[in-house]
């Protein structure tokens, strides 16, 4: 049954879906070594039935089918039609075996109990139903199967979210707020909450440990990232010109001690999750 909450998801990731296509290529240099630690923890060898969930361009299934080979399958899942359609073509590019990709929402897809693994970069904080989502994907594993995912930790440790909102806040009638326990990026940020959620969907042997990366980037990237791909970008193209500028002056200003004579970096602050099904 889809709900409002879910609709509203769907809705989003519609519309952000296509900001993601946009900067896809900056957004996986950034997080590539995120990527690299999920697919190095998930231990995935030759001949492995991976899941990839809200794998959005598809950066990790594509990492993760190099690992499972010809002779294994790598599915990425994902709710965005324009996502799924970017990682097609990519996989298509590459000419990648054994990798397909799937439009659907892993909250509720009646998966076939044929993986050995679950990953995911970031996929996995948007169910509406987290209790439901897990569970369901719990099904998706043989018996013994594994889960490894990186989740945001909190919007404090990560400068890159909350440096560029404080600078905006003051000329915006709204600014965007984090909430902790809704869908959303920062939905498990908190430690408790994930191993709670983990739990009460039944999985095993829940390791939650923090993954720090700290990925070089240039002043128009940070930029790029805080006004284009954050929370910033629909308000500031709904807003009026005035506006837009004041809010990229400060935001510039803000984000200028973060770069040095080398260049600046994005440092991410994350968890990553291992579990067994
Ligand atoms: C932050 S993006 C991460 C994308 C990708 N894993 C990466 O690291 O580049 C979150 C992704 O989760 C997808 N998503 C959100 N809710 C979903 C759901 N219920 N089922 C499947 N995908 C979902 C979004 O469409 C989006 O592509």
């Amino acid at each position: 049954m889809s709900t409002r909450a879910d609709r509203d998801m769907a809705a989003y990731w519609d519309r952000a879906g296509q900001v993601w296509v946009e900067h896809q290529a900056l957004l996986d240099r950034l997080m590539a070594p995120i990527a690299e630690a999920v697919i190095q923890a998930a231990g995935l060898v030759n001949g492995d039935a991976v899941l990839d969930v809200g794998c959005g361009a598809g950066a990790t299934t594509l990492a993760a089918a190099w690992r499972t080979g010809p002779s294994g399958r790598a599915v990425g899942v994902d709710i965005s039609g324009a996502l799924v359609e970017l990682a097609r073509r990519r996989a298509g590019e590459d000419g990648v075996e054994g990798v397909e990709f799937l439009l659907a929402d892993a909250q509720t897809e009646a998966f076939d109990p044929t993986f050995d693994a679950i990953v995911s970069r970031f996929g996995v904080m948007f169910f509406p139903d987290p209790v439901a989502a897990f569970s369901n994907l719990r099904r998706a594993l043989k018996p013994g199967g594994r889960l490894t995912f990186a989740a945001w930790r909190a919007p404090e440790d990560n400068p890159l979210a909350l440096v560029p909102l404080r600078a905006a806040a003051p000329f915006l009638a709204e600014p965007p707020r984090f909430e902790a326990d809704a869908p959303g990026r920062f939905a498990f940020a908190d430690r408790e909450r994930v191993a709670a959620i983990l739990s009460a969907s039944g999985w095993r042997e829940v390791e939650i440990a923090p993954l720090d990366v700290a990925s070089p980037a240039s002043f128009e990237e940070l930029m790029t990232m805080s006004l284009r791909v954050g929370p910033l970008n629909p308000i500031l193209r709904a807003a009026d010109e005035a506006v837009r500028s004041k809010v990229e002056a400060a935001v510039a200003e803000a984000l200028a001690p973060l770069v040095g004579e080398g260049g600046g970096v994005m440092k991410s602050a994350c968890w990553l999750v291992t579990a067994k099904a």
